[in-house]
């Protein structure tokens, strides 16, 4: 039996489902639990962005997933989140999603779902991790607030039908389990490749955050923890191990 979506709380509305699930020791405690609201009103994003909920049926959802690996696995489940989701849109929606380091998740080059994923203290041992997954299914990039228009696209709009979350949330369930059971099977390096695969990093120019400033360089890969690996122009080889980049070609 599928163990992540086991146990399912369905919510009209949430502040934010991750904030909900950190917030309950009951809910943290179950390996496997899915937490989706049809509404968020405050939604929270990466680098302590909000997550912005359109008009529409969208998918808002937290799984709560009790790693059978260690903790240092952690930034890897991170972008194989990406990968599932990704996979997943291509799956029901036929969408050729790419992947943004570390998980951000495109379609022609706009962003469609975002995932946040959060821990928290282990309980008797047990490392319990919250990812949160945003999926812009309905309506379009004209319903976002302007500064955000030219960043988004739904699946609504990439695909000309309407798009429900529920069928979405499903297949990026099973991707998911898949892979985080491919993860404690001690296949990480091929879970990274794939995600290479779908994130065409490589060799492409990007800037980033450095603690003085910002840098410029051209991507050469990931590392075996899913780090992102960047040398600059003068040689100099940058490893990033959170934040994010811009596309600088
Ligand atoms: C990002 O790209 O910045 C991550 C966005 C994550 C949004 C989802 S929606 C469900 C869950 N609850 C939240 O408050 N955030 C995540």
């Amino acid at each position: 039996m599928a163990r992540l979506g086991n146990a399912t709380v369905r919510l009209d509305e949430a502040g934010s489902t991750n904030s909900l699930v950190l917030g309950k020791e009951s809910y943290l405690d179950q390996d496997g639990l899915v937490v989706v609201a049809r509404r968020q009103t405050a939604g929270r994003g990466r680098l302590g962005r909000m997550w912005t909920s359109l008009p529409g049926d969208q998918l808002f959802a937290s799984v709560v997933v009790h790693p059978r690996t260690a903790a240092a696995d952690t930034p890897a489940i991170s972008l194989i989140a990406g990968l599932a989701v990704a996979e997943a849109l291509a799956d029901v929606c036929a969408v050729d999603a790419r992947l943004k380091w570390p998980n951000d998740v495109h379609v022609r080059g706009k962003k469609v779902a975002g995932i946040l994923v959060e821990s928290t203290p282990s309980s008797r041992g047990v490392q319990r991790l919250v990812i949160g997954i945003g999926v812009n299914c309905q309506g379009s990039a004209s319903d976002a607030p302007p500064e955000l228009q030219s960043a988004l696209t739904t699946l609504t709009q990439e695909t000309g039908r309407l798009v429900s979350p529920d069928p979405v949330l499903q297949a990026i369930l099973k991707r998911l389990e898949a892979h985080l059971d491919r993860l404690a099977g001690g296949h990480k390096a091929e879970l990274l490749v794939a995600w290479a695969r779908k994130a065409h990093v490589v060799g492409r120019r990007v800037g980033f955050a450095l603690s003085d400033g910002r840098g410029e360089g051209i991507a050469q890969g990931i590392t075996p923890e899913g780090y992102l690996v960047v040398e600059d122009v003068a040689g100099l080889r940058h490893i990033l191990v959170s934040g994010e980049v811009r596309w600088r070609d």
